[in-house]
């Protein structure tokens, strides 16, 4: 890349072949940002083209209405002429010694049909919800298309979580049917996937349970309830018809932490996710026809789902998976992983960079990472200076690197620069993506000036894959997108600031989601989960900053009763309600917590007392004794 003052530009080669290399594309979309996605939206195969391209009734909104699709006929049928056998998927597995699975856009498409057809004849209809609860294998993948096929919704629940989170999510999908595996590797061990599958399923709709035989191992089987996968695609056609979808019709519920213990299911739809799907991986990631992509992120995730799947299924690329750890068995197993098999994309969370280059130097010797031309970054905010070694030691100076923001609730990404135009600016994610109008207030709701920092909103007309609602909670939805500055803007809860360029900088949430690793957690979920311990009367959980994992959460807990090892217990309690994404670092036991006179926690308080900052305004605390016997506390628990 070129670099001018603080900014960085692509090279003339790099953007002579991008997909976008001419600024007065952001003009155009401004002037018409509706005709902007309706152009788009055309490159995809509709069965009936929509009558009206956006409607408003704040605060839901409309896309393509009246218009009928079916997104995995636009990934297959659409692209199956120029790519039948096209590599598609390449599947790495963890152990070393495993072979990976290649599937090209043919055999996927057989696989996908072959299930869909399963799927129908164990009574799924469209309009059924689906729980997924399944590691990185190329089934998960196969599960979400089969679905979508026959316009069924899926519902990806994330490996890693405990059945007590797996629980929740299909009390609230009502599914009646769960695909599940015998087990995965993590690290070296065994994950028993199954016996948490069973846990999770209890008080739940569930009547089936499709299990993958991904281990071969000995597992609980329940006749009648449970069906291995190879059975229900055992004699299936390997054509089934794809479902006429509304361009309303969900496609997905995907969950993400609530304020209080409840996850919010956001609901994203046939039409809107499609387009921008599609566009943003094709113009963003700058897909050509030889690259081969990789996305870090899990299937449970939205990275996962828009990006390692929807979008490069769409656009007829070439990605990875992987089931495993990326410094396991050794630290540098994602550059061998980028060698093995020519990455020319690498996209993943600044956590993960962070802990690349705690490894040192010795990690990258032997790679040169010659195949890579585009990195790209998500998840939380990259500092300067793991940008820098990223961009430096990864990219070696040559790769742009696409700053990614967005939230589950988008769908897809909204704010980045485009790898051909640039400007790049270490911890600046960039310019909003062409045709969104996004707009930084102040507490006024008045836009504020280049530098200033405010509350970052989206304006009308949205982008077509923002969620429509949060499953079965329109009070939440009303409440948490479209409050604070009324119904017609939606609020993304986090703080950002312009620099004069107009490049977006993302400085935190502003509401009490903690970013532990890049996994969103809101501290009220965490209390929530600690509470349920019968020993503990109340806790509070803070998120404090971290070199590696950029926040980590440190709790405080009342106690009812004496507990002997108040960490272990702790951590425990968040390992069994939501599993190991979210583990405190420290904990601390207290009398009582700072409160306001309405009986608020000052979590503000709480996180200044831990890192030792001025503590600020305490004009309403209501009990000042708090805070001095937990900085006693905190001192003596340092030492
Ligand atoms: C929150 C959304 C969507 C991908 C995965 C995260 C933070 C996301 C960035 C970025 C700074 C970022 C925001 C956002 N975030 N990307 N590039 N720079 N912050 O999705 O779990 O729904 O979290 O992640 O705070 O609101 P998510």
């Amino acid at each position: 890349m070129i670099k001018k003052g603080n900014l960085y530009y692509p090279t003339k080669e790099f953007k002579e072949k991008a997909w976008v290399k001419n600024k007065a594309v952001y003009k155009n979309a401004q002037r018409d940002p509706k005709r902007f996605w309706a152009d788009l939206a055309e490159e995809l195969v509709w069965f009936k083209k929509w009558k009206k391209i956006f409607e408003h009734k704040p605060p839901y909104f409309k896309w393509f209405l009246g218009g009928k699709i079916n997104i995995t006929y636009n990934i297959f049928e659409r692209n199956l002429a120029e790519r039948k056998n096209k590599i598609a998927l390449i599947w790495e597995p963890e152990p070393l010694e495993e072979r990976p699975r290649i599937l090209s856009y043919y055999d996927l498409y057989r696989e996908v049909n072959r299930f869909a057809n399963g799927l129908k004849k164990l009574g799924v209809k469209k309009g059924d919800r689906v729980g997924i609860y399944l590691p990185m294998i190329p089934e998960v993948i196969i599960s979400m298309l089969a679905c979508a096929r026959i316009g069924a919704v899926h519902s990806v629940v994330f490996s890693a979580f405990s059945p007590q989170a797996l629980r929740i999510r299909l009390q609230d999908t009502e599914a009646k049917i769960l695909i599940t595996a015998d087990g995965y590797w993590r690290r070296g061990k065994v994950i028993p996937l199954k016996q948490n599958a069973d846990k999770g399923i209890e008080n739940t709709k569930v009547k089936k349970v499709i299990v993958v035989q991904r281990m071969g191992n000995k597992i609980p089987f329940k006749k009648g309830r449970d069906i291995w996968w190879e059975d229900v695609v055992k004699e299936q056609p390997d054509y089934c018809k794809p479902a006429i979808m509304d361009s309303e019709d969900i496609l997905f519920i995907l969950y993400t932490s609530g304020s209080t213990g409840k996850p919010k299911g956001c609901v994203h739809v046939c039409g809107g996710y499609s387009v921008q799907a599609l566009w943003t991986g094709k113009l963003i990631f700058d897909w050509k026809d030889n690259d081969i992509f990789w996305s870090t992120s899990d299937m449970g995730w939205i990275t996962g789902h828009t990006y390692s799947c929807y979008s490069p299924l769409l656009n007829g690329v070439t990605f990875v998976i992987f089931e495993g750890a990326p410094d396991w068995p050794k630290p540098d197993r994602w550059a061998q992983i980028i060698d093995k098999y020519g990455v020319t994309v690498f996209y993943t969370a600044p956590t993960a960079i962070r802990m690349f280059a705690k490894y040192g130097k010795e990690v990258l010797k032997g790679h040169k990472f010659e195949t890579l031309r585009l990195l790209g970054s998500v998840g939380e905010p990259i500092d300067e200076s793991a940008w820098q070694w990223y961009f430096k030691e990864i990219g070696k100076s040559r790769c742009p690197v696409v700053d990614t923001w967005w939230q589950t609730e988008t769908g897809g990404i909204l704010i980045t620069s485009l790898p051909g135009i640039g400007p790049f600016r270490p911890a600046y994610t960039g310019l909003p993506f062409p045709g969104t109008r996004f707009e930084i207030l102040d507490d006024k709701g008045k836009p504020t000036k280049p530098g200033q920092e405010g509350a970052l909103v989206l304006l009308p007309p949205f982008v077509p894959s923002l969620l429509r609602r949060i499953y079965k909670n329109p009070k939440k939805y009303l409440n948490t997108y479209w409050s604070e500055y009324g119904k017609k803007i939606y609020f993304t809860s986090d703080a950002a600031l312009r620099d004069k360029n107009g490049l977006i900088r993302i400085v935190g949430r502003l509401d009490d989601v903690i970013k532990i690793a890049g996994h969103r957690i809101t501290t009220g979920e965490l209390e929530a989960a600690i509470n349920l311990h019968p020993s503990i009367a109340e806790c509070a959980v803070v998120g404090i900053p971290d070199k590696i994992k950029g926040q980590v959460p440190v709790v405080f807990v009342i106690l009812k009763k004496k507990i002997k090892n108040l960490k272990e217990v702790v951590v425990g309690q968040v390992l069994k309600e939501i599993g190991p994404i979210a583990l405190p670092k420290e904990v601390y036991e207290v009398e009582s917590l700072p409160k306001t006179r309405s009986g608020k926690i000052m979590r503000r308080i709480l996180r200044r007392l831990f890192t030792g900052e001025e503590l600020g305004d305490l004009s309403t605390l209501a009990n000042p004794e708090s805070v001095r016997e937990i900085k006693k506390i905190i001192k003596i628990q340092k030492k």
